[in-house]
């Protein structure tokens, strides 16, 4: 099928999916893919876990492991290893990249120069990396996370960004349409285990020194890069979503 073709085809099969349940589109994804994968690390990919656990118990999850995010985050991770009984990849960037990174410019260079170089080194590379191992990749995101660059995420997509040349991987969003609200309420109703700093006023959850607690009346991205304006608030794992 030629380029333009697809497109058009997951355009058709995105509006037939977003009337749906998530559950409904995660069980459409596992049942078109084998090799998928969820993308995993906060509140909405924890319920996606769970949804899809229910389908397939054998379902692959990864997590980027930045080196740099919270000790509750790692005993987040290890608790959802543990409550499911899966594998949980934990995909971890190139040492010399980081060591020269640190190096030349310290611990702390995203303050001053902006996050891209150090996200780009802890984040995107290894999940380029990762998303070469697969034909699809679930994430948690949803369109109200971000108004700014989310607010029209499809729940199925063509990631171009991430392809390898000449092969197509499909990018799935179920929670697409939900709300902080309705991951929350599933979270609680399905006894769901989430990251304890949920409880000490955190949202929006990354690495550590780049994520701090929101308060009433601001918005959950507010608390991640919060010495950068809000159109930069990308870290580039959905570049697909500022390229299209
Ligand atoms: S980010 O791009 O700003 O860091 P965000 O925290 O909003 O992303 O999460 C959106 C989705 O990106 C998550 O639901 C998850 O699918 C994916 N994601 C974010 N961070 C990671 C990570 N460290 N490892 C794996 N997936 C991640
Ligand atoms: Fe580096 Fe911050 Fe990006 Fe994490 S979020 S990879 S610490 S710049």
């Amino acid at each position: 099928m030629s380029d333009s073709a697809s497109a058009i085809n997951l355009i058709d099969i995105d509006s037939m999916l977003s009337s749906k349940t998530p559950q409904e589109i995660l069980r459409y994804a596992l049942e078109n893919h084998d090799n998928i994968a969820i993308s995993f690390s906060g509140a909405e990919d924890v319920a996606l876990v769970d949804m899809a656990h229910r389908i397939r118990s054998d379902i692959q999850v990864f997590s980027l492991d930045t080196g740099r995010l919270h000790a509750e985050t790692y005993r987040f991770i290890e608790k959802v290893r543990k409550h499911y009984g899966i594998a949980i990849d934990l995909v971890m960037p190139e040492a010399s990249k980081v060591e020269a990174l640190v190096k030349s410019k310290g611990l702390f260079s995203f303050y001053e120069d902006d996050h891209k170089e150090c996200c780009g080194i802890r984040k995107i590379a290894p999940l380029r990396k990762q998303l070469l191992t697969v034909d699809a990749w679930i994430t948690g995101q949803r369109r109200d996370q971000s108004p700014g660059t989310r607010a029209a995420v499809p729940v199925i997509q063509d990631d171009k960004a991430f392809a390898r040349p000449e092969d197509q991987l499909t990018k799935f969003n179920p929670l697409a349409n939900w709300t902080s609200q309705q991951v929350w309420d599933y979270i609680r109703s399905n006894n769901v285990p989430y990251n304890e700093l949920h409880d000490k006023g955190f949202v929006s959850i990354g690495c550590e020194p780049c994520t701090r607690p929101t308060g009433p009346g601001q918005h959950e991205r507010e608390g991640r890069w919060w010495w950068e304006e809000a159109t930069k608030k990308e870290c580039g794992l959905h570049a697909v979503n500022i390229e299209s």
